[in-house]
This record gives structure tokens, sequence and C-alpha cells, in this order.
């Protein structure tokens, strides 16, 4: 080898060198003997996984030795008639995850010189992914009261460099939502070089009338990308397979750069299963929206300070510090989500659980108070 006074590290991209790695939510890592452990720190489906994903998976077993297939396209196709040809299959793109979308359409569209709008507290890889590619994050935050989005200090912070403005509704970590109006409001607003990226992963769980998906808006505006994951209705986490649906022409270019034979073939079959599991899905909502009501009312009854959610967890003004009330609820066999790295500093998610999983978390939480008390 050559001697030269230059280091490898010279070649290092020095924003790849800051760290802001994503610490995803944690399990119990120390269990006590015979202990239940209930994991409400990733917004999981409470009820499993979609009984048709399982056999579809299962009967794809004696396959692995085999390359799944090149393209997404058979997913595509599923997709075109989950949503009754309202979209066409050359309006998706697929990936391994939602985040792994996210990370290609930042790839497809943002340069180092490029600005990238967020709106804090929101899903920490817009911001992780956005300084690996080099570009400035410019976050205009969500009102602090009830975490809506703050339309107009948005629109003023589009700049000519402005590439990508990140929005999420229902909103992670806060469970806020975006409103039909502000929304067409802002694509109206918005300059049609600026790409929209709408991420509606936990679109499923939202009931209030003036919610809205991307879906109304995609034929009128080609810079609006909405993003969509099986990890959380369709219970397919651990398989790591997301959705995009956009205009034609920018699904074609994007798609230049999705890898070959980048979905597993369990995931694409679990996939294309799950989305015709129409009963699993329904009891999924079922569920969250009965939990969700058994949780108002008991935080409610313990004085637990929440805000309103349009998704599968609330977020929650713990009653003592957040690390303290984090490890005392690990302590009680129950894993909950700190969110301070989101940008809610203080505040702790908790996942909508089964009414087993919820019971002993008003249990704990009760346990917590009486302790507090003497
Ligand atoms: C708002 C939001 N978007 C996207 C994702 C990505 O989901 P996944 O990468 O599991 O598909 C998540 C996951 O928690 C999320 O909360």
């Amino acid at each position: 080898m050559k001697t030269t006074s230059k280091s490898i590290k010279t070649l290092f991209k020095p924003y790849l060198t800051v760290k802001n790695g994503y610490k995803g939510g944690r399990g119990i890592s120390q269990k006590k003997e015979g202990q239940k452990v209930y994991k409400l720190s990733s917004n999981e489906n409470p009820i499993g996984t979609s009984p048709f994903a399982l056999k579809a998976i299962k009967n794809s077993l004696s396959d692995l030795h085999l390359y799944p297939d090149t393209t997404d396209i058979r997913l595509r196709e599923a997709l075109e008639v989950y949503y009754k040809q309202q979209l066409l299959k050359e309006q998706f793109i697929c990936a391994a995850s939602g985040s792994e979308i996210i990370d290609l359409i930042i790839r497809a569209f943002v340069r180092e010189e490029d600005e990238v709008i967020i709106s804090t507290p929101c899903f920490v890889p817009y911001k992780m992914f956005s300084c690996w590619s080099g570009a400035t994050v410019v976050d205009v935050p969500l009102f602090e009261n009830d975490y809506s989005l703050n339309v107009e200090g948005i629109l003023k912070s589009v700049s000519e460099k402005t590439r990508i403005i990140f929005l999420t509704s229902p909103n992670n970590p806060t469970g806020s939502y975006i409103s039909k109006e502000e929304l067409e409001y802002l694509l109206n607003e918005l300059p049609q070089d600026v790409v929209v990226v709408f991420d509606e992963v936990y679109w499923h769980f939202a009931n209030t009338d003036d919610y809205t998906t991307a879906l109304p808006y995609i034929s009128n505006y080609p810079n609006l990308i909405a993003i969509n994951s099986f990890s959380k209705t369709y219970g397919l986490a651990s398989l790591r397979v997301g959705y995009a649906y956009m205009n034609e022409e920018v699904a074609a270019y994007l798609r230049q750069i999705c890898k070959p034979f980048l979905i597993t073939k369990l995931s694409l079959e679990g996939a294309i299963a799950s989305l015709k599991d129409a009963n699993f899905i329904k009891e999924t909502i079922e569920t969250i929206h009965s939990e969700k009501s058994f949780l108002k009312v008991e935080y409610n009854k313990l004085g637990i300070k929440f805000y309103p959610t349009q998704a599968n967890f609330y977020l929650i003004n713990p009653p003592i510090p957040s690390n303290e009330f984090v490890q005392f609820l690990a302590g009680e066999g129950i894993a909950v989500r700190p969110v301070d790295n989101f940008g809610a500093n203080g505040k702790v998610r908790i996942t909508i659980g089964t009414r087993e999983a919820n019971i002993a978390l008003i249990k704990a939480l009760n346990k917590l108070k009486l302790i507090s008390l003497n």
C-alpha cells in the first residue's frame, strides 16, 4: 500500500458523520420471572397478522431457495383492485417498508443544496434521511397547544430551494391530523415544483368527518405522493412492506431507482393476501376504536393528560418525568415510547393495545398514582 498523509476519513461526507440514529420502540429487556410483557411502544397491530397473509406466507415457505419476483408488479396489480381502479397499477411504487419509500423519494428528488420542510414532532426518518442526502432541514413545528399544522408558517418557509414538504396525517407521535380544508389550501398555494409527501400510514384509524387521505387529490396534483405501509393495519411490521401512490409519470421516475428483487417472497405474498382480508382490517379498526374509547375513560379517571388521537396510539403527558415513567412501566412489564427525539419533549407515546394489555397498563398507572400519593 502506498503511503499518503491523507486518511480514508477525508472521504467521509461530513453530513454522514453526524449521529442521528433512529431508535426503535423497545421491548422489555429485563423481564421478571413469569412476567407477561406488553409491547405498546411501536404502534403494532394488537390483534396480530391477517390470517390470509399467514396462510399465503406458509404456502410460500417451500420456495425460499428461489429468488422472488424481480419487480413489484403483482403487488401493484393487487393494489389497483384494492383501490377499485380509482388508481391504476402504473401509479404505485412498492418497497421494503414505508421507511424505504421515504428514503427513495428523498434520494430521487433532493440534492445537497436543497431544503426539506418538516413539522415536528414528527416521524424521525424524514429528518434523518434528508440529512443523509446533505440537504438542509427546515422545521415548521406543529402548534404546541393542539399539534395542528402551521399552514401559513409552511407557506412562508417555502423558498427556491424547497424540494419536499413532509405532511403526516394522522401524525406520529401526536395523533393529530390535517383537515381536508387545510390540505386543499396547501396544495393550491404551494408551487408545483415542490414535492408534497403525504404520509397516511395510519389512515385506517381516522374517523373524523374532515379527515382525508391524498386519494381525491392525486389526479389534480402531480407533485403529491401518498405513503402507506403494511406494518400497521395489516399486522406485517416484521416483513417490511410499504407502497406509495402518485401521478403515473412520477411513479415511473421513482421506479427507475427501485432495486430489483427488493421485496422478499414472503413479504410480497403476505402483502397481496392481506389486501383481500376485509374481515381482518374491519376487526383491527373496530378493536382500535373500542379500545381508544376505553382508554379515554380510564385516562380521564386517572387524571392523565392525553391528546385527542386519530391513530392507534395516544400521546400523553406523564405524571412524573418521562424517563422515570417509562422505566416504571417497564418494571410492570409494559413497554412504551418516550418521544423526545421526535420533538415532543417529556411526552410519551402509548400504542392502543388489546383489552388485556390496556387493563395491565391502567393497573400499572393506578399503582404509580398510589405510590406518588404516599
Ligand atoms: C408516520 C409513519 N410513517 C411511516 C412509517 C413507516 O412504517 P414502516 O417502515 O414500518 O413501513 C411509520 C412507522 O412507524 C410511521 O409512524
